[in-house]
């Protein structure tokens, strides 16, 4: 394992399951299992946690070709039926046509309301596979079995289940926390690698909001967390899911220190929406990180220096920490554009928008009213997208 030195990597000798316990509205926690191998503990959790009289096992066409059929046997031994129902890998999957197509699937094979769901696969699994069941008869469990970096560190955690609609992308969902989350990183050995600096860029964003001493380690675990050495990604899932799962128990639905896990996001999703999605959203989201500190820099909220050390944490996994290195994928001169986009976002209040910004890394700057996301002028933002 490469480590450039001051800085501790990621522990490399402790292979033993972890569990971290989230809290979730009406009494319903769950635990979220990390670690090499711990996929083998599939048939108990199920029995524990999510026994039902059948199981539906949805996945996207490639990951159960990969993994499905080693989940299909886990799942079958506890000695009930799991029927298949893959849907073509991509975004574009995610939607309400697979949604009712993959509803109806489960409505012919009788399953009932003791039935659950197994979602296997990246966020966009997660998120249509966990919709299916929020709505199935009023809502039916689920088990999340993540295997892409962006589930395991961010969207398996979280109870955020839903679809895209042509008007824009996750407007049509509910929470519905599943029963249990197990996220066994040899699952993503198989994953590409640029995959894997997607998923790394929300652990990387862990870092910048709650724990500068995590941020230094993923930079130092660098080369092994690209590769998928297991043993190094399980660590910083590990400590990516206890910040998720803190922040989520503390708010659940987002009224408050849950909005921390949208920073880099303001100037990030403008940047993915104008590209017109090419520009992956871990990537945009990278980028966002880097000229929002800038932002906070310059209004004095951050400490001088921020935007330097992330945008250093940034390109050491080969994201973009510029927008010029995106710029081919935007319409030229885009800094009106973002702006706009950013006033259009569904998380703006009055055509005011709100930022999250870091008082250094590590740590949020609360506004003065204690809130968590800072009001800022349109002509601020531009500054720093000129
Ligand atoms: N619910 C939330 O809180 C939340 C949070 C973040 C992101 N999301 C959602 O997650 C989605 C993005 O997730 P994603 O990047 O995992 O996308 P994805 O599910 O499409 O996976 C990306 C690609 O990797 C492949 N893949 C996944 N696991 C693999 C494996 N182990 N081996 C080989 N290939 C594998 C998939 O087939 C797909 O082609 C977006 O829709 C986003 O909105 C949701
Ligand atoms: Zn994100």
């Amino acid at each position: 394992v490469a480590d450039s030195g001051e800085h501790p990597s990621l522990d490399t000798s402790a292979p033993a399951p972890e569990r971290v316990q989230v809290k979730a509205g009406g009494g319903a926690d769950y635990p979220v299992l990390v670690g090499p191998g711990v996929l083998d503990e599939l048939p108990d959790l199920l029995r524990e946690r999510a026994l039902a009289h059948r199981y539906a096992l949805v996945g996207d066409a490639r990951v159960l070709e990969l993994h499905g059929g080693r989940v299909h046997a886990l799942v079958e031994s506890t000695g009930r039926p799991c029927t298949l129902h893959p849907f073509p890998a991509g975004e574009r999957s995610k939607n309400r046509e697979h949604w009712a197509r993959l509803t109806d699937e489960l409505l012919a094979t009788g399953m009932g309301r003791d039935g659950c769901v197994v979602a296997l696969g990246g966020g966009v699994t997660g998120d249509l596979a966990g919709f299916v069941a929020a709505t199935y008869m009023r809502g039916i469990p689920v088990a999340q079995l993540p295997t892409s970096l962006v589930a395991m560190i961010d969207s398996a955690v979280g109870g955020k289940t839903g679809v895209d609609v042509p008007q824009g992308k996750n407007l049509v969902g509910a929470f519905h926390p599943p029963r249990f989350v197990l996220a066994d990183p040899e699952l993503a050995l198989t994953l590409p690698r640029e995959e894997r600096a997607q998923g790394l860029a929300e652990a990387l964003k862990h870092g910048a909001i709650q724990d500068a001493e995590y941020l230094a380690s993923l930079v130092a675990s660098r080369d092994a967390l690209l590769e998928g050495d297991p043993t190094v990604t399980a660590g910083a899932v590990l400590t990516s899911v206890q910040v998720k799962a803190r922040v989520v128990t503390l708010d659940e639905r987002e009224g408050g220190i849950r909005q921390i896990l949208n920073f880099g996001h303001t100037l990030g999703h403008a940047v993915e929406h104008l590209s017109g999605y090419r520009i992956p959203h871990g990537s945009a989201v990278a980028l966002g990180m880097v000229l929002e500190a800038r932002l906070g820099e310059r209004l004095e909220v951050t400490e001088p220096g921020t935007a330097v050390a992330l945008s250093r944490a940034v390109a050491a996994f080969g994201l973009p920490a510029e927008l010029a290195a995106v710029a081919p994928l935007l319409p030229p001169d885009p800094g009106a554009l973002l702006l706009e986009a950013m006033q259009l976002d569904k998380k703006v209040r009055g055509g005011e928008v709100r930022v999250v910004l870091l008082a250094q890394v590590g740590e949020v700057a609360r506004t003065g009213a204690g809130g968590w996301s800072h009001p800022v002028p349109g002509d601020r933002i531009l500054e720093v997208l000129g």
